[in-house]
Formats: C-alpha cells, sequence, structure tokens
C-alpha cells in the first residue's frame, strides 16, 4: 500500500508549508480552520506550558487535573451531549468506546469504508459485524432485515468521510431502521467543519435522538491535539470502569487541552470562520464539477481526484507546482491503488489561492 514514507513538510503561516526548501500554497492535511496557528489558541497552550506539560499518570490513578474535566464539560455542552471523556487520540476515542460497550450489543452494522479505528472499535465489542454498502440507505437497510428476531444493533459510520467529504445519510438511516438501533459516528472530521456552529453530524442532520454515541478528534478542526467520546452518563462512566485503553494510558498533554478549549471559544466566537470553510469548500468543489474533474459536490472541505495514468499524474504535478501549489498526492486506506491527490480546503485560503487551485487542476 505505502510506496514510500512521504516527503517532509514545514508549516508555514496559515496556508503555506515549507517543502524542498521552497514556499507552496498548502491544501493538505485537517487543519481546517487553522486554528493550529490561531493567535489566541497557541498562546493558550503558551500559557498552559508554564504550569507543566502533563500529568505523567492515567486519569484512573493520579492523572485527574482539574482541566481535564472542565474541557470535557465545555466539550459535551458544545456538543450538546450529556457527557464526555477525552482519551490520547481519536483513534484512541473509538477504542475505549469499543471496550466500554463490548456485550452491549449482538451486531454491528458497518459501512464498508468505515475508517480503521471504527473497525479495530468493531471487532473489540464481541458481537457480529455486518457491512453494508458505503453511505446506501437501502444496502443498510438490507444488512438490517436480514439480522435475527432480538438482535440488538449498532450502526457504526464515519460523519463525513476523511477523504472526499461525502457525509452518509443519517436522518434517512435513522428512519429506516426505527428507534431501537443504535448509532456511532465517527465524527472526527465533521466536528468543526460540519452545522452552523461546527457541532458535527448530529447539528448538521438537525438532531438524531437518543442512543448516539460521537467520537471526535481535537487534532483536526479544533487545531491541537487528542480525542474525545461524547455519549450519555451511563456510557462514560462505564468507559471508565470498563476501557483498559482509557486505564492504561494518559490523558491528552495539559497545554493541548488548553489549546483546544480556546478553539471551542474561537468557534463560538468566529462562526464567520465555519461559514467561510464551508463557502470556499464549495465554491472549489463546484467549479470542478461544472469541469468534470468531481462526480459530486459533497458538503465536506476536501475532495480526492484519481489520476487516470502515471503520465496524466505528473503533469497534474507539474502544473500545481508551476502554480505554487504543494501537490498534495497521497497513497492511504481508500485511495485507489496507484494512489490519487488530495486536497482540504481552509477556512483561511484567500479567494486568490482558491482560484489558482482549480485552474492548475483544469490544466
Ligand atoms: C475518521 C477518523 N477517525 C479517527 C481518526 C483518528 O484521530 P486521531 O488522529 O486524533 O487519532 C482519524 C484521523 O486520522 C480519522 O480520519
Amino acid at each position: 500500500m505505502h510506496t514510500s514514507i512521504p516527503a517532509t513538510l514545514a508549516v508555514e503561516g496559515q496556508t503555506r508549508v515549507v517543502h524542498r526548501g521552497r514556499s507552496l500554497i498548502y491544501f493538505g492535511g485537517c487543519d481546517y480552520l487553522r486554528l493550529s496557528v490561531h493567535p489566541a489558541v497557541t498562546a493558550a497552550a503558551g500559557d498552559a506550558t508554564a504550569r507543566g506539560l502533563g500529568v505523567a499518570a492515567s486519569r484512573l490513578t493520579t492523572g485527574n487535573d482539574p482541566s481535564l474535566v472542565t474541557c470535557e464539560r465545555e466539550l459535551a455542552r458544545f456538543f450538546q451531549a450529556e457527557a464526555c471523556v477525552l482519551t490520547a487520540t481519536g483513534y484512541m476515542a473509538n477504542l475505549a468506546l469499543g471496550q466500554a460497550l463490548a456485550g452491549r450489543f449482538t451486531h454491528v452494522l458497518i459501512d464498508e469504508r468505515a475508517h480503521v479505528s471504527l473497525r479495530d472499535a468493531a471487532a473489540m465489542m464481541g458481537a457480529t459485524v455486518r457491512e453494508f454498502r458505503h453511505v446506501d440507505a437501502d444496502g443498510l437497510e438490507k444488512v438490517f432485515l436480514e439480522l435475527p428476531s432480538g438482535a440488538k444493533a449498532v450502526v457504526m459510520t464515519d460523519g463525513m468521510f476523511p477523504l472526499d467529504g461525502v457525509v452518509p445519510p443519517l436522518a434517512e438511516y435513522r428512519s429506516r431502521l426505527g428507534p431501537e438501533v443504535e448509532w456511532w459516528i465517527d465524527d472526527c472530521h465533521a466536528a468543526g467543519t460540519l452545522g452552523q456552529r461546527g457541532r458535527g453530524s448530529i447539528e448538521y442532520h438537525g438532531g438524531l435522538g437518543k442512543g448516539v454515541y460521537q467520537i471526535i478528534t481535537l487534532s483536526k478542526a479544533l487545531g491541537s491535539f487528542g480525542g474525545a467520546v461524547l455519549a450519555d452518563r451511563q456510557t462514560i462512566r462505564e468507559l471508565w470502569r470498563k476501557s483498559r485503553s482509557f486505564a492504561g494510558s494518559s490523558p491528552p498533554p495539559l497545554p493541548l487541552v488548553a489549546a483546544a478549549r480556546q478553539s471551542l471559544r474561537v468557534l463560538a466566537a468566529e462562526p464567520e470562520r465555519i461559514k467561510r470553510l464551508q463557502e470556499n469548500g464549495l465554491w472549489v468543489k463546484r467549479r470542478l464539477h461544472e469541469a468534470g474533474i468531481l462526480d459530486v459536490v459533497s458538503p465536506g472541505p476536501m475532495f480526492l481526484v484519481t489520476p487516470k495514468s502515471a503520465s496524466e499524474r505528473h503533469r497534474v504535478r507539474r502544473r500545481l507546482l508551476a502554480s505554487g501549489i504543494y501537490p498534495s498526492f497521497i497513497h492511504y486506506p481508500g485511495t485507489a491503488e496507484g494512489g490519487a491527490w488530495r486536497f482540504a480546503i481552509s477556512s483561511e485560503h484567500r479567494p486568490v489561492e482558491l482560484a489558482l487551485l482549480v485552474q492548475a487542476l483544469k490544466g
């Protein structure tokens, strides 16, 4: 799958990277709102650094710093969940929830292109795992109708798919399967990017009711580092009690928790940043759709372009570099065998930078 170790890149300001000594416009990564370089966010991390880097202990022993609890309360309020628990990463958030929910369900129904951390979590739950066709309500319903009577099912899916920004029809899923089924939404890419206030899938779909577990990361649109599970109080209590990965690891570093808390304040104070991200993404995607380069205009700020041949790949690479754009070609689970271009638009790209990308891709 991986042909080589990728080249090094150093972030330079809000929309550029330095690659092989050259400053280039950057349309990669997942720092969609560029909060990792927001002055208030970096200042919050700096202030907290002066008080110490981490707790050097599991939360279950002596590592339960009050700022972790405050951050959890703020995340729960922001995402409108009953309760929250922080984990070292978003990947670990899925694993920790998987261990907490082990034994609760007889069946897991999982989108065939779900993130690897969801798959790993599914494997820990002691349930029968069934895949359904990618973002397909008919496919999900078909798999559901095949379940034996008395089955207790949870559906696992990304709330926004990381490579192409596709959003599954969660409200439609829910209405097809009824209220008994529960929902495990990996919102690592939707948190901060979907919905008017950046609350992710649940806001975007107008609320999903009860029985929803939402996984987020602090390491993408929130510009910091760490992960979190948002759920009902009882589930979060069980996670504290039952999750081995949570018990046996340290929480995220405190300066990064402080940074994430500041990012939440920025999101609340600057909703126009989220609007700009959504508008920028749609502007680029609509142009590329009109040019026949994209089949669909998905809601997320990222998209994939798969070259049809090695020569096309080289041509596009040359055009991107000639336009001063970093050629973000990736080999990653979910891309075609030879890899693909993945571009991510940010709230901070200027119209001239967006136009350059469109022009370079159109050729
Ligand atoms: C859909 C999805 N879930 C979970 C993760 C894991 O998040 P983190 O980087 O915080 O471990 C990622 C990140 O790559 C992701 O794309």
